[in-house]
């Protein structure tokens, strides 16, 4: 189970803890507290639902925000060391510091492609892909529509949510 249990927290408590499970964006946890957590949230997989019932049901603007608070992958932040706790291992355990320079490059070209066309960064759940993976599925991304891509980023991100809750929970 999660620690400290989510259903004792006092709302400061709570944002403390798990503030960070949506990238810069503490308000998601904020309004899983507002909601009201019971003994049935200190599961990660029951917590992570409800977080993510949040950012689905946010206003659009709000969501976008989210998207847009999301780091390059294999981007100048990841090399500057300036990534969160999480992006930095889950950037590291998809080898995304390992590329090649020619897989840096084409990495800096789908990021810089991506943004120009939808406006927000490329974002992917990346445990259990490797970069070559990750490439694959940027291009195919690069070819949605604006609406099926903000769908997906923001299906992305609550899985990513989902194994940084797991994650604390295997921790320990
Ligand atoms: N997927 C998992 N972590 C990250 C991250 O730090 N940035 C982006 N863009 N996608 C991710």
């Amino acid at each position: 189970a999660l620690t400290p249990a989510p259903s004792t927290c006092s709302l400061e408590t709570f944002v403390l803890h798990y503030g960070d499970v949506y990238e810069h964006s503490p308000w998601v946890a904020e309004a899983a507290w507002k909601k009201g957590l019971t003994d049935t949230h200190n599961s990660p997989d029951a917590l992570a639902e409800l977080m993510g019932l949040m950012l689905q049901q946010a206003e659009p603007d709000l969501q976008i925000a989210v998207i847009q608070a999301h780091p390059d992958l294999a981007g100048k932040a990841a090399m500057a060391g300036e990534l969160t706790q999480d992006s930095t291992k889950e950037q590291a355990g998809a080898g995304l510091d390992q590329c090649t320079p020619d897989e840096f490059a084409r990495f800096e070209y789908l990021n810089a492609a991506y943004k120009e066309k939808f406006g927000f960064p490329f974002v992917i759940a990346v445990k259990g892909l490797d970069r070559h993976a990750i490439l694959a599925a940027f291009e195919e991304r690069l070819n949605n529509g604006l609406a099926e891509e903000r769908e997906t980023a923001i299906e992305q991100i609550i899985r990513i949510a989902r194994f940084r809750l797991r994650a604390r929970v295997e921790q320990q």
